[in-house]
């Protein structure tokens, strides 16, 4: 795909993005929200920010929770959400990339949901996707690439649920007072309610950090933290915070930052490309120097949502390190030849560290020191 191809086709998705969630807004008035919904999260973590048009609701959740794991969702019947988000993997799915319910490529790694309810920008490189509920359009109705395939067979989607008399009775409880509440607004308003509660805080990490329990994380793991912390790595400074991200919004967040960063994962020509399809913020900009530029990631679960990166193009952990030791990668041979290190747009922070090998184990039993195994292993809805 052209560099012009990518953004046009960006462009369309935002478009359609936009088109739907102004259609939404003139629906019934919601009832009246709950006076206040609890998230039910232990010390160190704030409420998330919730759009005033969506409030928080029990029964919305419960609806989203089973639309996320139905394949009626899709055009042809296939696939839901849970295809490529799996909870025992961190709700990511194992594959550099994944492929959609037509068999379309998708360009970007799958990524993982746990917190995403902190994220103030959603997926890998895209500024303008804000909020969930947005963000749950691109894959039922994005056609480059097609992922659930419901432009087009809207109706026939739509018709498996209103064929079902659990889902009329779930829709009529979650959106109570509306007339006709089985429609694309409301499904991504509850996928939106239902990702807002996949809660990841209890991992040895968050007992020892938050819980006050001195004993939670491995001697490693204790002494990985400092490198991570250290400014001789310098990994905090982006992975901050309770999702390891500078990306976060909560409910009281005022002024909203906006984070991407190019680590120097590639430099394809002088002005640091990277592969057609993976640039990142510059396919919204066009802006050469935001070539390669990510949102940074947040490394909850990290040690489940192998491979790494926007396009899943490092395989484990330890070859992570290798890459941010190196101060970017160097790709010697093949179409993406290049020395990421000097890569012009990259962050001054990847700077490049000396690391024994001691110390790469350490700091990667650190970062598997976030796995929260108590999330992972939560029951999925039976298959409806
Ligand atoms: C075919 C695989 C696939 C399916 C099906 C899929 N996703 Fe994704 N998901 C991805 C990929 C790939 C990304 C990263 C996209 C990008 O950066 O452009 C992603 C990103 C996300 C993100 C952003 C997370 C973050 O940290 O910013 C959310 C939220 C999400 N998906 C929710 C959903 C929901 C809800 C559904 C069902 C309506 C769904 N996904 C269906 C593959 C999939
Ligand atoms: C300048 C900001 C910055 C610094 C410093 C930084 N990172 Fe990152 N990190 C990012 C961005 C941005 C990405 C995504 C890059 C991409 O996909 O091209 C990323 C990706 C990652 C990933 C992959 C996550 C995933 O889900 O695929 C891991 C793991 C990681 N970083 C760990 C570290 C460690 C360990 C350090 C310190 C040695 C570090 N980072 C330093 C910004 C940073």
């Amino acid at each position: 795909m052209s560099r012009g191809g990518a953004a046009r086709t960006r462009g369309v998705r935002s478009g359609l993005v936009a088109a739907l969630v102004v259609a939404s807004c003139g629906g019934e008035p919601e009832a009246p929200p709950p006076p206040s919904y609890d998230f039910g999260l232990p010390p160190g973590f704030a409420d998330p920010w919730v759009p005033p048009d969506n409030p928080m609701r029990a029964e919305k959740v419960a609806l989203g929770r089973r639309l996320f794991f139905d394949a009626r969702l899709s055009g042809n019947g296939t696939m839901s959400c849970s295809s490529c988000h799996d909870r025992a993997k961190g709700f990511a799915d194992g594959k550099a990339k994944p492929t959609g319910s037509t068999g379309d490529l998708v360009p970007r790694n799958a990524m993982g949901l746990a917190n995403v309810a902190w994220f103030p920008q959603l997926t890998w490189g895209n500024p303008t996707l804000t909020t969930l509920e947005q963000q749950a359009l691109v894959p039922l109705f994005g056609e480059v690439p097609v992922e659930l395939g419901v432009t087009g067979a809207e109706e026939i989607v739509l018709g498996r649920l209103k064929a079902d008399d659990d889902y009329i009775k779930a829709f009529a409880a979650a959106f109570p007072g509306e007339a006709a509440p089985i429609g694309f607004a409301n499904i991504a308003k509850a996928l939106a309610s239902y990702e807002r509660t996949l809660f990841s805080g209890r991992s040895p990490y968050d007992q020892y950090t938050y819980g006050g329990k001195a004993d939670a994380m491995s001697e490693a793991a204790l002494r990985g933290m400092d490198l991570f912390f250290s400014e001789r790595m310098e990994c905090y400074h982006c992975h901050s915070g309770v999702n390891f991200t500078t990306a976060y919004r909560s409910a009281d967040t005022k002024h909203q930052e906006m984070d991407f960063h190019n680590t120097g994962l590639y430099n394809l020509g002088a002005d640091g490309a990277y592969p057609p399809g993976g640039e990142g913020l510059f396919e919204f900009t066009g802006d050469p120097r935001d070539k390669g530029k990510f949102r940074v990631p947040s490394l909850r679960n990290v040690e489940l949502t192998a491979p790494y990166m926007h396009d899943g193009s490092v395989a484990t952990l330890e070859d992570v390190v290798d890459h941010y030791a190196a101060g970017g990668r160097t790709l010697p041979d093949g179409p993406f030849a290049g020395i990421g290190s000097q890569n012009p747009n990259k962050n001054p922070l990847v700077k490049g560290f000396v690391i024994t090998a001691d110390e790469k184990a350490d700091l990667v039993a650190f970062m598997k020191s976030f796995t929260d195994t108590e999330f992972v292993s939560e029951p999925d809805p039976p298959a409806p």
